[in-house]
């Protein structure tokens, strides 16, 4: 890999699922103006960030990051931002709150537009069009104009992600995640089950807590933490030439920050060490990541780390494992030993969707909530057993009353699907099921304190 690096070193590479584009000017002149429009994000939130992930490289605080598989012009709504937001709320004080542990919270929003996909063909009834790539990209409508790559859609998807973040940052600092509300997060639907009544229970208990801070002297007023709450962006950095245009230098730093989120990770179809995703992703300082899936060879994930994060920076390198719920137990721990035995210092983050995608007997794409609370599960045994820390969970979910995960204690069956699927890629957990995973993570969070003297020593 060439050693000097620029925000376009990537072009001279080969690229995997990047669309291929019928008119070239009309690319390029979307790339110009994007490379004109403000930054998203500040570089010195990025640092914050990772300075962040470097406490949970280090065993001090758990990062939970979710949202849609891919967000959809049709679906940009507030109540859907309001609706993730919130769940994911619900989720980090059900973390924090029952297992006493620092939750770094942050959404697949506000830019996770494109995606990368097994074929480049889909058929229907014997027609075969491009597949669908995303809205970043074309449209779904299974027609051949849709499917066509429109990069004018580049400028949509930053200004929905532009009016996505800022409702964000408004919800996170302007009162709205203030943590007298616990109470109100719940969502209607929610409510009146067994979940509502455990969640109400557990707001209870903190508003005592608040109670008792505020007597102490602690309040909102003089404690920003109890009013407003840090949280943070990042989505798959799929389409290079959008990423480019938003890297800039900062100012601060002199360092180059690809300022379309926080965060960017790569796919596990595009971590190819000699092609142009990793290229574009060493030479951004914001805090990376990649996935890793049951190919991943332990060799080549070590190459991975050496070019992606050289100088061992704690927090500026994620791995997302993504192994199955019935592969993980097998494929894990080798690469978790290599990484301990090297001294790396990485954050290690258990997606426990994308290797549980099951095609169910209605046709639906389906993920089984056993499969993945059993993945996640596999996950945390692997990291105690190895001496290591179980970092974080990356979860694909909405606040939306979907039906497109079977299972749970809503028991969603192959034949409830139909109901509400209304995902544009990935079957998503919906709030319950998310708000129960937290339950149940907070419970296996709270069994795994007592390895922590050993973890934190494996990683220092
Ligand atoms: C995703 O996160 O939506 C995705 C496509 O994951 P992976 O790269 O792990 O398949
Ligand atoms: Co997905």
């Amino acid at each position: 890999m060439a050693n000097k690096w620029s925000p376009d070193s990537w072009r001279g590479l080969p690229v995997a699922q990047m669309p291929d584009y019928p008119v070239q000017s009309v690319v390029e002149d979307v790339e110009q103006q994007l490379g004109k429009f403000p930054p998203l994000v500040f570089a010195g939130e990025a640092r914050q960030l990772k300075r962040s992930l470097a406490q949970v490289a280090e065993g001090n605080a758990f990062l939970l990051q979710g949202g849609d598989c891919a967000e959809s012009f049709a679906e940009f709504h507030p109540d859907n931002i309001r609706d993730t937001f919130r769940v994911l709320l619900q989720m980090a004080v059900v973390l924090t709150f029952g297992a006493a542990c620092p939750v770094v919270k942050v959404g697949r929003m506000a830019g996770q537009f494109a995606k990368p996909r097994s074929s480049n063909i889909e058929t229907i009834d014997g027609v075969e069009l491009p597949s669908y790539r995303g809205d970043m990209v074309n449209g779904m409508a299974f027609t051949e104009a849709e499917r066509v790559p429109d990069p004018e859609r580049l400028l949509r998807v930053y200004n929905q992600s532009a009016s996505t973040l800022n409702l964000l940052r408004a919800f996170a600092q302007g009162g709205y995640a203030d943590l007298h509300k616990v109470h109100q997060w719940n969502l209607g639907f929610v409510e009146d089950s067994a979940l509502g009544h455990r969640y109400q229970d557990l707001a209870n208990r903190l508003d005592e807590t608040l109670a008792f801070m505020a007597a102490c002297g602690l309040t909102s007023e003089n404690a920003p933490q109890i009013h407003e709450t840090e949280f943070y962006t990042a989505h798959e950095g799929l389409l290079l030439n959008y990423e480019e245009s938003m890297t800039r230098i900062d100012s601060t730093s002199g360092d180059w920050y690809d300022t379309s989120a926080h965060m960017v990770w790569i796919g596990d179809r595009t971590r190819q060490l000699d092609h142009g995703h990793v290229e574009f992703m060493r030479g951004i300082s914001n805090p990376i990541a990649f996935k890793a899936g049951p190919t991943l060879d332990p060799d080549d994930m070590m190459r991975l780390i050496d070019t992606l994060n050289p100088t061992n920076e704690a927090g500026r390198l994620t791995i997302i494992s993504r192994m199955g719920a019935d592969g993980v137990e097998d494929g894990l721990p080798k690469l978790v030993r290599r990484v301990k035995n090297e001294g790396r210092k990485i954050v290690w983050v258990c997606d426990p969707m994308h290797g549980n995608t099951i095609k169910a007997d209605s046709g639906y794409k389906t993920r089984p909530f056993d499969r993945i609370l059993s993945e996640v599960r596999g996950f945390f045994n692997v990291h105690d057993a190895e001496g290591t820390y179980a970092g974080g969970v990356h979860f694909e979910m909405t606040g939306q009353d979907v039906t497109e995960c079977t299972g749970g204690a809503q028991a969603i069956s192959d034949a409830n699907l139909q109901d509400r699927y209304h995902t544009h890629c990935d079957p998503r957990l919906n709030a319950k099921q998310s708000l129960e995973l937290a339950f149940l993570l907070a419970e296996i969070l709270k069994e795994n304190r007592g390895t922590e003297p050993q973890r934190i020593a494996a990683q220092s």
